[in-house]
C-alpha cells in the first residue's frame, strides 16, 4: 500500500522550502518595522467562532469548511481563515484593554476545501494583520503600506492594489434594496448561484465571473454610502496618495467575507493563470463586538503565501538556494576520521557551516559529495598531515591547495 498527500495539500521539500524561509523573514522583518507583534492561534477552532465571524451565508462558511465532531461531540473547524481566530484571542485575553492600537501579525496554514488548481489548495499558507482600536484612516493606509512593502521587499513586480468602501452595514442595506430592484428584472438570464446569492447575499452578486455582461449599469456602493463612510474613504485614499502608494477604485471590490466595513481592499499580479488576487483586506468595526467583546474596530489583511511564491517564480526573481557548506571535511585513515569528527563540531560551534563524509567512502567519493555541496572548501586531513598538525585545505572552485597549521584552521575559514 503506498499513501499519497491529500488532495489540495503540498510537501514543502528542501529546496523549496529556502524559498518559504525567505518571505517568511521578510514578513516578520516588515511587521517589525510597523511595530507589528507575532500572534499564534490555534488552526482549530470552535465551528461556531466560524459561523459567526466569517458570516453563515459565504462560500466559505458554506462549503469550504473543515469542520468534525472531537471525541467530546464538539464541533470543530479547521481555521479557514486567520481573523476570526485572532479577534477570538483578542477578546478572550482582554487585549483591548491596550490604551494604544493592538497591532499582530501571523503566519500560518489555513484550511478551505476548495477545488484545487493552481493557487488554490485545500491548505494553504496566509501571513495576515490585524489592528484594533483605532477607526483613524491613517491605520487602514499604514495596513496597505504594510502590505504594499511586504510585496516590495521579496522583489515582486507589477502588482497592483484595488480598493472600495463597504459602507456601514446601515448603509449597505439600503444599497441592498436599490440593487435588489435592479437586479430583479434581470433573475431569469442569471446563473444559478447569482440567483442564490440574490436570495441570501445580494452584494456578492456583482462578483460573478460569467454574469458581468447584465450589469451594466448596475447601482454602486460607492454612490451610495453615507456621509461617514464617504469621508472616511476620501482620507484613506488622500494618505495613500501621500504616500505615493497607487491604486484603482473597485466599486464591485466586495470581498467573499461578511465582516468587512467600509475599506476593502485586494492586491492582484498576474502569472497564475485565471487567479490574481495575492492579497486581501479591510476594516471589520463590528467584528469584535459581534464575537463578544467590547466595540472595538479592527483592520486588516491576509496574503496568500502559496499565489505570492507562484507568482514571483513566474517573473524569474531569485530566491535563495540551498545553503552550501563553507568546508567539507575529508578524512583519510583512523587516526584522521576521529580528528576530522571534533573539527567539524568545532566549526560549526563557531558558526562555519560545515559537512563531513558518513560512510568511510574513499577520498575520490568525498570530493564528489563536496562539490555537489558546491563546499567553497575540502578540508583533507590524512594521517602524515595529522601527524603535522596541519590540514590540507583545497577550493573547490579553482582546486587551489595550501597547507595550514591545524590550530589555525577555524580562523583561516572565518577569514573567508
Ligand atoms: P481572503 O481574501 O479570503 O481573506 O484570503 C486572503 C488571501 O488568501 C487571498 O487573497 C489569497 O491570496 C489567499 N487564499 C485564499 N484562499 C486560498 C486557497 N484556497 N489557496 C491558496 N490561497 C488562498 C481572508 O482570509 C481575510 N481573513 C483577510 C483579512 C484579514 N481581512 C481582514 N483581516
Amino acid at each position: 500500500m503506498s499513501f499519497q498527500k491529500p488532495k489540495g495539500t503540498q510537501d514543502l521539500l528542501p529546496g523549496v522550502v529556502e524559498r518559504w524561509q525567505f518571505i517568511e523573514e521578510k514578513a516578520r522583518e516588515v511587521c517589525r518595522r510597523f511595530l507589528y507583534r507575532e500572534i499564534r492561534t490555534p488552526i482549530f477552532e470552535s465551528t461556531e467562532l466560524f459561523q459567526r465571524g466569517v458570516g453563515e451565508t459565504t462560500d466559505v462558511v458554506e462549503k469550504e469548511m473543515y469542520t468534525f465532531l472531537d471525541k467530546g461531540d464538539r464541533s470543530m473547524t479547521l481555521r479557514p481563515e486567520g481573523t476570526a481566530g485572532v479577534v477570538r484571542a483578542y477578546v478572550e485575553n482582554k487585549l483591548y484593554g491596550d490604551p494604544d492600537v493592538t497591532k499582530l501579525f501571523y503566519i500560518g496554514p489555513m484550511f478551505r476545501y476548495e477545488q484545487p488548481q493552481a493557487g488554490r489548495y485545500r491548505q494553504f499558507h496566509q501571513f495576515g494583520i490585524e489592528a484594533f482600536g483605532a477607526t483613524d484612516p491613517s491605520l487602514d493606509a499604514e495596513v496597505i503600506a504594510l502590505g504594499y512593502q511586504f510585496y516590495e521587499a521579496i522583489g515582486l513586480k507589477g502588482f497592483t492594489l484595488e480598493l472600495n468602501s463597504v459602507g456601514t452595514p446601515a448603509s449597505r442595506a439600503a444599497f441592498r434594496e436599490k440593487l435588489l430592484a435592479f437586479l430583479e428584472p434581470k433573475r431569469e438570464v442569471l446563473c444559478k448561484d447569482c440567483r442564490s446569492r440574490m436570495e441570501r447575499n445580494p452584494l456578492r452578486v456583482l462578483d460573478c465571473k460569467v454574469d458581468q455582461q447584465h450589469f451594466e449599469g448596475a447601482p454602486s456602493l460607492l454612490d451610495n454610502l453615507d456621509e461617514e463612510s464617504a469621508a472616511h474613504f476620501e482620507q484613506v485614499k488622500a494618505h495613500l496618495d501621500a504616500m505615493g502608494i497607487a491604486y484603482t477604485i473597485n466599486p464591485k471590490l466586495v470581498r467573499g467575507l461578511d465582516y468587512y466595513t467600509h475599506t476593502a481592499f485586494e492586491f492582484k499580479a498576474a502569472g497564475i493563470g485565471s487567479i490574481d488576487t495575492i492579497g486581501g483586506g479591510g476594516r471589520y468595526n463590528g467584528l469584535v463586538a459581534e464575537i463578544g467583546g467590547p466595540d472595538q474596530p479592527g483592520i486588516g489583511f491576509g496574503i496568500g503565501l502559496e499565489r505570492v511564491l507562484l507568482v514571483l517564480e513566474k517573473q524569474g526573481v531569485e530566491l535563495p538556494a540551498a545553503v552550501s557548506p563553507e568546508v567539507y571535511f575529508v578524512a583519510l585513515g583512523e587516526a584522521a576520521e576521529a580528528k576530522i569528527v571534533t573539527l567539524l563540531n568545532e566549526a560549526r560551534r563557531r558558526g562555519i557551516v560545515a559537512e563531513k563524509d558518513y560512510g568511510g567512502r574513499k577520498m575520490k567519493a568525498q570530493l564528489k559529495s563536496a562539490d555537489r555541496l558546491s563546499a567553497r572548501y575540502a578540508a583533507i586531513l590524512g594521517d602524515d598531515e595529522l601527524a603535522r598538525g596541519e590540514i590540507v585545505l583545497k577550493s573547490l572552485a579553482d582546486g587551489e591547495q595550501q597547507t595550514v597549521p591545524l590550530d589555525g584552521l577555524m580562523d583561516r575559514l572565518l577569514e573567508g
